[in-house]
This record gives structure tokens, sequence and C-alpha cells, in this order.
């Protein structure tokens, strides 16, 4: 790491942490945002260290924390990673800190074989750290991609699933989509609503706002119901289907990147995802689809899904969007 003229200590760390590290760096992102991180606590036990390598690059002041800054490298497709927690208090900002921390991440990252190193940000200041360091800006979002070849970021995407290989395995999701999720969920998709139970939009109608707070999203139906991810042979996500429970009623939700257009990946998620149901004492299966997702709503019909009438609207932010419900007969 570069010298700062202050004699900070850098250090880098993986979990699992000690407790009293743990709490130090929640505190520390506490005071920085001004929000909890306690969500972020299985991941400093170490809990992920199956699904991802996190490393948390760390400059001191002595005993105290000045700056951190959080890498996540997915380990089932080690080309994809994601930045958090650039964080560095009032009383040690404009030293180079968040800089130097950034930039030794997105080295090691690159060192390691990664191509593609994603964060979101919607401060100015974090957002002029990043562009100098290569990180480009993604249209529909507030997220940005920092790629070994710069001039690959504007069109990764495109790239990314232009290169998948076929067939696809469906598997259980769980912590291994955190990262994978992020350029599945950005990709341009014609429907409007991708995920009813993660609140996940189509970044073609919605502007994008989450990067790492994606896959947190997904948390809860991982421990409550059950997400199934559909992986190419070299290990890209294309799909996700989501199974939400609510006493003996289900709620199902399914999107994909789909590379021809009889949705046959989305009907092989669709179709996991109700064989998970059938094997579980579920009474009622339902559905519900955004009132302009015409072809959403053919492809549900066509897996035996009927109109029950109108569903409850959905807020997402700002946004309000009616929808239709339907129902599965599951006999
Ligand atoms: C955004 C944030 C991480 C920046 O941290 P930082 O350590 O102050 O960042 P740096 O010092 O590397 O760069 C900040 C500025 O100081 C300048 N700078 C860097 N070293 C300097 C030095 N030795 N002397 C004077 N200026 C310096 C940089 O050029 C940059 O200038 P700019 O604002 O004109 O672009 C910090 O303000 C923060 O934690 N904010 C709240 C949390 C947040 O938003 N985090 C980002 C989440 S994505």
């Amino acid at each position: 790491m570069t010298n700062s003229p202050r004699p900070f200590q850098w250090t880098h760390q993986q979990p699992p942490f000690p407790t009293g590290l743990i709490d130090e760096f929640l505190s520390f992102w506490e005071r920085v945002f001004h929000y909890s991180f306690y969500e972020t606590k299985g991941i400093l036990r170490g809990e992920e260290s199956a699904n991802n390598t996190d490393v948390l690059y760390v400059a001191r002041d002595g005993q105290r924390l000045a700056a951190t800054c959080h890498l996540t490298i997915s380990q089932t497709d080690p080309r994809l990673g994601g930045v958090g927690e650039v964080a560095v208090p009032d009383e040690f900002r404009r030293l180079g800190l968040a800089t130097t921390l950034c930039e030794t991440a997105r080295d090691d990252f690159f060192a390691r074989g990664g191509e593609a190193l994603f964060l979101g940000t919607e401060n100015p200041q974090a957002q002029r750290i990043y562009e100098r360091l290569g990180w480009q800006q993604l249209p529909g979002t507030t997220v940005m991609v920092c790629t070994q070849r710069p001039a690959a970021a504007k069109t990764f995407l495109e790239h990314w699933f232009q290169m998948r290989s076929r067939p696809c395995r469906i598997k259980v999701a769980g912590s291994d989509i955190r990262i994978p999720l992020i350029p599945l969920a950005l990709i341009d998709h014609p429907w409007t609503i991708l995920d009813v139970h993660a609140d996940l939009l189509s970044s073609r109608q919605y502007v994008q706002h989450s990067c790492m707070g994606l896959y947190p999203r997904y948390e809860q139906l991982v421990s409550k119901g059950v997400v199934f991810a559909a992986w190419t042979e070299d290990n890209r996500l294309l799909g996700l289907a989501s199974v939400k429970i609510d006493g003996p009623f289900a709620s199902i939700d399914a999107f994909a990147y789909e590379f021809d257009q009889g949705n046959s990946l989305w009907k092989q998620l669709i179709r996991r995802g109700l064989q998970w149901v059938a094997e579980h004492p579920i009474s009622e299966c339902y559905c519900l689809v955004a009132v302009s997702d015409e072809t959403k709503h053919s492809a549900f019909h066509s897996e035996n899904f009927v109109d029950v009438g109108t569903g409850e609207s959905l807020t997402i932010g700002e946004e309000v969007i009616k929808t239709r419900k339907m129902r599965y007969d599951l006999g």
C-alpha cells in the first residue's frame, strides 16, 4: 500500500474475526453511514467462507480504526467481485485513505483472476474516487464496475451474458449468489418486475440503486422459503426462482436471462419451485405479475396458473406498480 503522510498501519484480514473486532467494525460503520450493519455479522463471523472470499482492508491510526474497504469475491465465479463498507470518518477524510484501500482491493482482485468488480454509490465524492481508480457507471443504475480492460466496462454486462455456456443446472441458492446476482439483476430485461419477493425491478424501466444490497433482499427468502439458482456449465448465474411461505400459502416468482425466446430456463426454474411447493405442507400457491408484464403473464399461464383478479399494488421506493394475481392448482 502507498504511504500516507501520517503513519497509518495498513492491514488486510479475512473472516472469521473475533467478537471484539466484529463489534469494532459494526460500530465504526454505523458511525460513518448512520445505519446498522448488523446484517453483515454473519460474514464477519466467517459464515459465508465456503461461498465467498471476504477481505477487509483496514487503516489504523495507532489503535483507532481510520478506514475500511470490504472486498467480496465469489468462489463459484471468482471472475466477479464486489466492494462495500468503504468508510472513513470525518477526522480522517481527505488524506487518501479510501483511495489507497480501494486501489489495493482492486489490484488484489485482478491479481486473483477477477474480471469485474462492482460497487454501488450515490455519494459524488466517493464516485470521483472510484472513477479515478477505473470504475465506470452502468447505464440505468447507480452501480459502477471496474474491469481489467477499461474499454470493456460499459459493455461488460452484454458481453458477460453473450459468453454464457449451456446447459444450466438448477441448485438451491444461498450466499453463493451474493455476487453473481449483481450482473443478473442489472442486465437489461423486458419485464417490469423481475422478482416480486425481492422488490427487484428491471433496470430497463427503473434506476437500480442497489449493488451489494441486492443479496440481503434474498436472505429472508433463503431462510424462510427457498431460492433456486440456474448456473451455466462455466458457473455464470442466469436465473433465479424464489418461493415465499406465509403459513399454508406460497408465493412463487422467477426471472432469467434468456438466450432463446421460449422462456425455457424460466420454465425450468418455475417447475423446480412448484416441485418444492408440492413437497411441503402448502395448500395454495400464487404469483403476482405486473399488469404491464404481458409476456410474464402468458408464461405463468402456460404453466397452468389462472387469473384470480387484481393483486395488491406494489410500492417499491417511489414506484407504485399495479399487479394481477394468479393461482396454481396444487390438486
Ligand atoms: C467517501 C469517503 C469514503 C472518502 O474517503 P477519504 O479517505 O476522504 O477519500 P480520499 O482521501 O481518498 O479522497 C477524498 C478527496 O481527498 C483528496 N485527497 C486525497 N489525498 C489527499 C491529501 N493527502 N491531501 C489533500 N487532499 C487529498 C482526493 O483527491 C479527493 O478529492 P476530491 O473530493 O476532490 O475528489 C468518505 O468521505 C466516507 O466515508 N464517506 C461516508 C461513507 C460513504 O459514502 N462511503 C462510500 C460508500 S460507496
